[in-house]
């Protein structure tokens, strides 16, 4: 393929753990992505998930597959203490990029990426998955149109099952990871409405520890808006192991506005078994295996960023937009920071 409009474009993979393998089952079955490279900071990783999809070169050192004239755009799927690196590297060798999220555990290294990439000329898009599953999508477009009116509330809950936690809790807790989703696509949402005053002026959050982890079993945020709305999100890795959200999540989203209201309930995702073990509720939103290819939202996130890319355009509807994305982080951090000193925090 030859048109600038319609070819393949040569990606790098930074980034082999758990959703790195994931990106690259996607990418490889891509027919506008030819995935020349993978960084990892471990072999084993490295090896596994280069030999599995068939990845020529691979490196430990990112700046080594960065650097490669090859390469014209980048993933970067490492933890998110190391985005800010190989994001920067990128930045200075021209390469686009889309990156997981959090952006960066600092707001101070999200702003130093977007003005990099804003003066480079290059893209950086957050991969925020929520935009991409049809429910939270259509709910924008429902919002856009004005059918629910002025918003005035907000509920979301993000809630798996504690075997999670045994390990993520280690090192994050959901407040960071979990409601910087529901954030982010709530000011999303907002920026296609017609109202005003969509800055969040305070913040409250409350945490709990229970099993003695280093990071809180429960995650409460509570958000004021200049406009008097209000937004209370939950996120925990804590309910039992015995619900049936085992290799999902208990997803959830209500907004009330003047006129109406939205209501997303993934928690059964519309699909329930029943076997010797009692209910479960396989994912079929978020990334699911279906006839050897990865779907759901995440495989929809890929392709079109992968296409975005290749057609050198912006991405519709601001998705991906890392200003947004940064915003979200400094509301979570304030949460946290709101729940260890147990004080509201006027922003
Ligand atoms: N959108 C979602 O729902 C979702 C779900 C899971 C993970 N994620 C995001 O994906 C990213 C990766 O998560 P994961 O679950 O694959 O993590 P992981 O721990 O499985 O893998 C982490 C990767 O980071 C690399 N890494 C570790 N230490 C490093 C270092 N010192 N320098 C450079 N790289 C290093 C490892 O080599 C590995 O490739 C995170 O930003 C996470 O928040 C998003």
């Amino acid at each position: 393929m030859s048109d600038e409009k319609n070819r393949v474009v040569n990606w790098a993979l930074i980034g082999a753990g758990f959703f790195g393998d994931m990106y690259a089952q996607i990418m490889t079955a891509l027919p506008n992505v030819d995935l020349v490279s993978i960084f990892s900071a471990h072999d084993e990783n490295l090896n596994k998930v280069g030999d599995k999809f068939n990845i020529k070169k691979r490196s430990t050192d990112f700046r080594e597959i960065i650097n490669d004239d090859e390469v014209e755009a980048v993933a970067v799927i490492t933890t998110e203490h190391h985005h800010f690196e190989p994001v920067m590297e990128a930045i200075k060798a021209g390469k686009h990029i889309i990156v997981e999220k959090p952006l960066a555990p600092k707001v101070s290294e999200c702003k130093e990426m977007i003005e990099a990439a804003e003066k480079a000329g290059v893209t950086l898009a957050v991969c925020h998955i929520l935009p991409f599953n049809n429910h939270y999508s259509k709910a924008k477009d429902e919002i856009e149109r004005g059918a629910v009116g002025d918003i005035v509330s907000a509920y979301a809950r993000r809630a798996a099952p504690a075997k999670w936690g045994d390990t993520i809790q280690q090192h994050s807790s959901a407040m960071y990871d979990e409601v910087v989703h529901d954030l982010e696509c709530f000011l999303w949402f907002t920026e296609f409405t017609k109202q005003k005053g969509w800055k969040v002026k305070r913040v409250y959050g409350q945490q709990l520890d229970v099993r003695g982890y280093p990071k809180p079993d429960v995650n409460w945020a509570s958000f004021t808006f200049e406009n008097g709305c209000v937004a209370v999100f939950e996120a925990s890795w804590f309910i039992p192991n015995s619900s049936p959200y085992i290799s999902s999540m208990d997803s959830q989203m209500m907004i009330h506005g003047t006129k109406g209201m939205v209501y997303i309930d993934l928690g059964d995702q519309g699909l329930k078994i029943n076997d010797e073990k009692g209910w479960r509720t396989p994912d079929v939103t978020w990334w699911p295996e279906v006839r050897g290819n990865i779907e759901g939202a995440l495989g929809t996130e890929i392709r079109y960023f992968a296409d975005c890319i290749m057609r050198g355009e912006k991405p519709v509807d601001n998705i991906g937009d890392p200003k947004r994305a940064a915003y979200a982080l400094e509301l979570v951090l304030a949460a946290e920071k709101s729940a260890a000193s147990n004080k509201i925090i006027e922003m």
